[in-house]
């Protein structure tokens, strides 16, 4: 074979410009053929990054990225001050002769991925969540502008002034021990839940519960009981995982207990959201609560309670949880700290009834590797130290200010536009819409002028009669839902005209 020095070779390159091919790509194909190939000399300089670009007439950029490319190849080695080699290792692992140029590698890869054929069936059903960007009426946010930020960074300060394993350690993967101590004392002291620190696993959210208990619980098409509409994070995972969900409606006492009964006597699990049902905002009664359990009970099945932004109650205290009056350990009890304190923080946790504890424990134990350490030591201080008893009291008052705000708004700006149902808890409510104005369009206009309005039939699996609009509070000032709500009347009447518009139009058809 002929070998080249360099120099001469690789001013003979064709690079083409234009669209397909990037030129660094062709350039580094082309100079790893060579070498391979045999082409350019092991050992043999190659030239300088500035001359080849001017030759080629491409950018020194383009050069010095496609030879640091090579480098960590190992097909080039560089000596400071004395240029670019073809590294001497290749001549000896290349055989004598290499057949045929390399082929070009596709711009595309050449496999196609598959999917698990679970996931692709529950591909159809599964939709993405609802964007979280921090304005009027979004959803799911706490109030940012009111927590104790000093009080929290003090709390890091400190834990990065001492125990360094503590905060740089792999930690322990069912999570730190006195948070999981702390949440187990506020479950009992707060949420009627008599329960032990073993059974807490702290997760990276509630989203990381649903996604474990569906993978540990779920075989493909086990029915799964489900609210409808419903959350639709937990949704999506439970599908997933190939669950058969089983869309029940919600009537005034939650989740139609009787329907599911009807529907699949032999469900598998159930997922509830009895405090403030995801979306619609209604309380489960206890009839109800107890009726959940017994099917639970016959059937041998599990229920998720999903208990997101129960600790946000206006008037009197709310209704027991579900797993305060579970007596057979058939609830698996899901809390998350995103709404009480922060999302970014990525902290929920689970609570395993006793049998299921050592199997939690073994998985979390076996592949999972639990959650950052840094956000657990601050948090089990600031539970253990009082704060945040103190902060959930301070935001129930500040979230029952901006309910009324926005009831009072809504009342005097959107009379026939839209009613807004009051809630007794939770950090959102739903408002209904009037006949013949579409949820969509009103949620696209109110979109339009920055502002969020959710429809309903995002969270649902089948068509809803009521069309609607979920509303979150939380994460806005008084002053400023004020505002939202006129931007929300305008979009509302936009839209209100628009449709009769279109009616006049077709009337004259
Ligand atoms: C019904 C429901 N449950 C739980 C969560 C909290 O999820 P995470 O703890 O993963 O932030 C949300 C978040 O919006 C939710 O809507």
């Amino acid at each position: 074979m002929v070998k080249y020095p360099a120099g001469t070779l690789l001013l003979t390159l064709k690079i083409e410009k234009g669209p397909g091919k990037t030129v660094s790509s062709q350039l580094q194909l082309a100079l790893r053929e060579m070498i391979l190939s045999g082409r350019l000399e092991p050992g043999g300089r190659l030239p300088s990054s500035r001359t080849l670009a001017r030759e080629l007439g491409v950018s020194r950029t383009t050069v010095i990225d496609v030879y640091e490319r090579l480098t960590a190849e190992g097909l080039i080695t560089s000596k400071v001050g004395a240029g670019s080699f073809v590294s001497t290792a290749i001549g000896q692992d290349l055989p004598e002769e290499v057949e045929g140029p390399i082929e070009e590698e596709d711009e595309e890869p050449r496999h196609t991925p598959t999917l698990s054929r679970a996931l692709v069936k529950a591909s159809a059903l599964i939709s993405e969540r609802l964007p979280h960007r921090n304005r009027c009426f979004t959803t799911a946010l706490p109030a940012f502008d009111a927590f104790p930020m000093a009080l929290w960074s003090r709390l890091m300060a400190k834990h990065w002034r001492s125990g360094r394993d503590i905060v740089m350690g792999y930690g322990d993967p069912l999570g730190y021990w006195p948070l999981r101590r702390a949440i187990a004392a506020h479950l009992r002291a707060n949420r009627g839940i008599s329960c032990e620190a073993e059974q807490i696993f702290v997760l990276c959210g509630a989203q990381e519960a649903f996604q474990l208990i569906g993978s540990l619980f779920i075989d493909p098409g086990d029915k799964v009981w489900f609210e409808n509409p419903g959350a639709i994070g937990a949704r999506n995972s439970l599908l997933a995982s190939g669950a058969e969900l089983v869309p029940l409606p919600i009537d005034r006492d939650g989740m139609v207990i009787d329907e599911g009964q009807r529907l699949a006597p032999d469900f598998r699990l159930a997922f509830v959201t009895p405090m403030h049902q995801q979306p619609l905002g209604v309380t489960m009664s206890l009839k109800r609560r107890f009726a959940l359990l017994r099917a639970a009970e016959r059937a041998g099945a599990f229920i998720v309670e999903d208990d997101y932004d129960g600790e946000f109650y206006y008037g009197k205290r709310p209704l027991p949880t579900l797993k305060s009056i579970d007596t057979k350990g058939c609830v698996i009890y899901v809390g998350t700290f995103s709404k009480t304190l922060f999302p970014a923080m990525r902290l929920g946790y689970l609570l395993a009834p006793e049998p299921l504890v050592g199997i939690f424990e073994k998985v979390v134990r076996s592949y999972l590797h639990g959650v950052a350490s840094n956000p657990q030591v601050v948090l089990a201080d600031f539970i253990e130290q009082g704060h945040f008893a103190t902060h959930v009291r301070r935001m129930r008052k500040i979230y029952a200010e901006r309910h009324q705000a926005l009831l009072s708004a809504a009342r005097k700006r959107l009379d026939g536009l839209l009613e807004v149902v009051p809630t007794s808890s939770g950090l959102h409510t739903i408002g209904h819409l009037p006949p013949g104005l579409c949820e969509a369009a009103v949620s696209e206009a109110a979109a339009e002028r920055e502002i969020t309005a959710a429809p309903i039939g995002a969270f649902s699996l089948t068509p809803l009669d009521q069309q609607g609009l979920v509303l979150g509070f939380s994460g806005t000032p008084p002053r400023d839902i004020r505002a939202g709500i006129d931007v929300l009347g305008e979009a509302l009447e936009s839209v209100g005209s628009g449709d009769a518009a279109e009616a006049r139009k077709r009337a004259a058809v």
